[in-house]
């Protein structure tokens, strides 16, 4: 044992606690990470309340970390120490599950998942496998690489992968952590781009983000606003209502597709009607792997795409918890170690 760490743990459903825990060695395979900064996403609401399943408590959530390798486990090659890297939800495939025999890790059927059924990043210390990181570029500073870990490229690909053309009409419903990216992602990869959003306190800020138009669904139909327009080719729902989903498909053209990536706990009602006629559909799709983040980073430098975030000390990780599920970050809540505010003096 190589001295403590501080770490902030669930532990029990609904109680994130200032705990210190022994450093260990990483296994074969792993690598162990000097944590500067962790993104709180609203994913890791189910492991504060213990509902993710395969989850056990005690457990340190947060998947949108970001560190520097301070110790390689045996076997581990390509990666040094000293390097900055990121580690997002899926943080490990098991190689051998039909997806992984397919190519497809991102559905791997017994994931490493950050958080859930191993420590994330809530701390100043994490171990991670080495085949789940993804590597940094130097032009994103720690804090502001985190969210794009997840909220970054769950909406990039969603989007990317969508069967989409340059031009067209492509709506993101909710501006939180990830709806906030998906617009800016959606506007510089050339889309007609529409934020959904409730209220007119955020129309400004979606505007700033890339967006050419703002409806209010809290007082207007917004799937007739984007009939109007001609149909949205796709909606990318980032909302926490199903009920707020379901509604959208009939704001689709034909052949749209809306592309759930909120998770809400309530169920989505749809009408089978626009489904039929015109060819639409719905589909999910779920954050990406660490190759893809590495996508989303490298598009995001290019593009001068950057997350507005607000930073915390690890120690504050309730506050900033509590802060994000009452709706009031701006847009990410991105909590910062001692060793990533001694990186970057001005957090
Ligand atoms: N698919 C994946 O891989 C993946 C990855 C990460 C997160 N997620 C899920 O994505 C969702 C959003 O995460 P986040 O981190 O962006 O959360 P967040 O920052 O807390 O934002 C919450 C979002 O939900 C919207 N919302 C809340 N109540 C609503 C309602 N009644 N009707 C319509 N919209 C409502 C808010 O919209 P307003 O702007 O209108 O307030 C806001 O955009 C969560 O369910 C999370 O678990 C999924
Ligand atoms: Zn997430
Ligand atoms: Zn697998």
């Amino acid at each position: 044992m190589r001295g403590t760490y501080k770490a902030v743990e669930v532990s029990a459903r609904g109680t994130l606690l200032i705990v210190e825990r022994p450093i260990s060695e990483p296994g074969p395979g792993q690598v162990r990470i000097r944590v500067e900064a962790c993104g709180i996403c609203h994913t890791d609401a189910y492991t504060v309340t213990g509902n993710y399943p395969g989850l056990t408590l005690p457990r340190v959530p947060g998947h949108e970390v970001i560190g520097r390798i301070e110790a390689l486990g045996p076997g581990v090659s390509r990666w040094t120490i000293g390097q900055r890297v990121g580690v997002g939800l899926i943080a490990g495939e098991d190689g051998v599950c039909e997806p992984c025999r397919r190519g497809d890790i991102v559905n791997c059927q017994s994931p490493v998942t950050s958080g859930v059924n191993v420590d994330g990043g809530y701390a100043e210390v994490m171990i991670a496998e080495a085949r789940g990181i993804a590597s940094i570029p130097d032009e994103l500073s720690s804090a502001e690489a985190a969210p794009l870990l997840c909220a970054g490229v769950t909406t990039y690909n969603a989007l990317r992968n969508a069967g989409l053309r340059a031009g067209d009409l492509v709506a993101v419903q909710g501006i939180g952590g990830l709806g906030h990216l998906g617009v800016q992602f959606a506007r510089r990869m050339g889309f007609r781009t529409v934020t959904i959003g409730r209220g007119r306190d955020k129309e400004k800020l979606a505007k700033d983000l890339g967006a050419h138009l703002y409806i209010d669904a809290a007082v207007e139909d917004a799937a007739a606003v984007l009939q109007r327009m001609g149909g949205a080719r796709a909606i990318l729902a980032t909302g926490t209502s199903g009920d707020a989903m379901g509604r959208l498909v009939a704001g689709l053209a034909a052949r749209g597709k809306l592309i759930v990536v909120g998770a809400p706990e309530d169920q989505i009602q749809l009408s089978a009607i626009p489904l039929i006629f015109g060819g639409r559909s719905v589909c999910g799709s779920l954050t990406g792997t660490p190759i893809e983040s590495e996508d989303t980073l490298a598009f995001s430098v290019l593009e001068n795409i950057r997350p507005m975030i607000e930073t915390v000390p690890l120690e504050q990780a309730a506050h900033a918890y509590a802060r994000m599920m009452e709706g009031k970050a701006r847009f990410r809540m991105v909590l910062v170690t001692k060793d990533g505010a001694a990186q970057s003096p001005s957090l």
